[in-house]
Order: C-alpha cells, then sequence, then structure tokens
C-alpha cells in the first residue's frame, strides 16, 4: 500500500520496554520510548509513517502483524517492518510465520552481538528470510534499517 506515504511497523519484543535500566552493558542507556521517539522523527522526515509496538507476548505480536497486515480484502497496510525480536528471536516459529504471511520485506535489529554471547544466541529464526541484519551497534541498528527502508521506499516511488 505505498501510495504516497510508506508505512512501516517497528516492533519490539520481550524485556525490551525495560531498555535503559536492563543490563545497560549490554544493552545501552537509551529507554525504548527514546528510541522509539527518534524513530518517528526521521521517519517523518523522510515522508514514511512508523507505528510502533512493543510487548512481552508472542501471541500479540503475531496479532500485530496479522492486524497490520493482511486485511480482508487482503490489501497490505505496511510495507515494511524493523524487528527486534529480542528473546522470540531464537524461539518463535510464530513470528516467523507471520512476517513470511505478510510477506513485506523486514530487517532484523539486535542491540548486542548475538554472535558473541551465549552459543543458543547464535540461532535466529529471521535471519535467513530478513532483507538483513544489524547486531551489536546498539540503538544506532535501528536508525541503519531505517535508514535502508528510506532508500528502498525512494527507489521504488521513482519508478511509479
Ligand atoms: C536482543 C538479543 C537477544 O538474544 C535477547 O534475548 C534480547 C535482546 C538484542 O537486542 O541484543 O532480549 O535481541
Amino acid at each position: 500500500m505505498i501510495k504516497n506515504r510508506p508505512h512501516i511497523l517497528l516492533l519490539n519484543g520481550p524485556n525490551l520496554h525495560l531498555l535503559g535500566k536492563r543490563e545497560p552493558h549490554i544493552y545501552g542507556s537509551m529507554t525504548l520510548t527514546d528510541i522509539e521517539c527518534r524513530l518517528k522523527q526521521k521517519a517523518s522526515n523522510h515522508g514514511i509513517q512508523l507505528t510502533v509496538f512493543q510487548s512481552n507476548h508472542e501471541g500479540k505480536i503475531v496479532d500485530k502483524i496479522g492486524e497490520l497486515g493482511l486485511l480482508a480484502d487482503e490489501t497490505l497496510q505496511f510495507d515494511g517492518v524493523i524487528i527486534n525480536p529480542a528473546a522470540f528471536t531464537h524461539t518463535s516459529v510464530a513470528i516467523r510465520d507471520a512476517l513470511l504471511a505478510a510477506n513485506k520485506p523486514f530487517i532484523e535489529v539486535h542491540l548486542s552481538n548475538i554472535h558473541a554471547r551465549e552459543p543458543f544466541r547464535t540461532h535466529s529464526y529471521f535471519s535467513d528470510r530478513a532483507v538483513g541484519v544489524v547486531c551489536g551497534l546498539g540503538d544506532l541498528g535501528y536508525d541503519m534499517a531505517l535508514d535502508w527502508f528510506v532508500q528502498y521506499f525512494n527507489q521504488k516511488l521513482s519508478l511509479v
């Protein structure tokens, strides 16, 4: 549904509402609200609508992707997803399937470098289908994902 104003869904998984307080040596000192506000502003500067959603519940994330994804008339309501699935990265076939059903480009973001931590964090249910993965660059990773979408939408709109 790109039309003139592309729409991105920014999704954050469990415990990311605690950013700023949660293991700041790993996840940094920014709160999720700080990050969401910055991204919204940046998106709006580029004419992009950004919807933010955080949940600790797998089913709620699946529902959100479905709600903003396929409508009854099968019109897609968003054009891309930036997702930090947090712990669900390593466990959730359900969120992976919801994203694949939506069939829109998504970028996987992690604040920490999941490959330099416990071995169970190295496996992701998302990476093989993501447009790209940004990890280990802290909250800047979200901006980098948005930058990619800005370019992608500019290219798409110039082709319309
Ligand atoms: C995380 C990495 C995950 O392994 C972890 O469970 C998180 C956050 C990150 O942003 O670095 O909750 O996705």
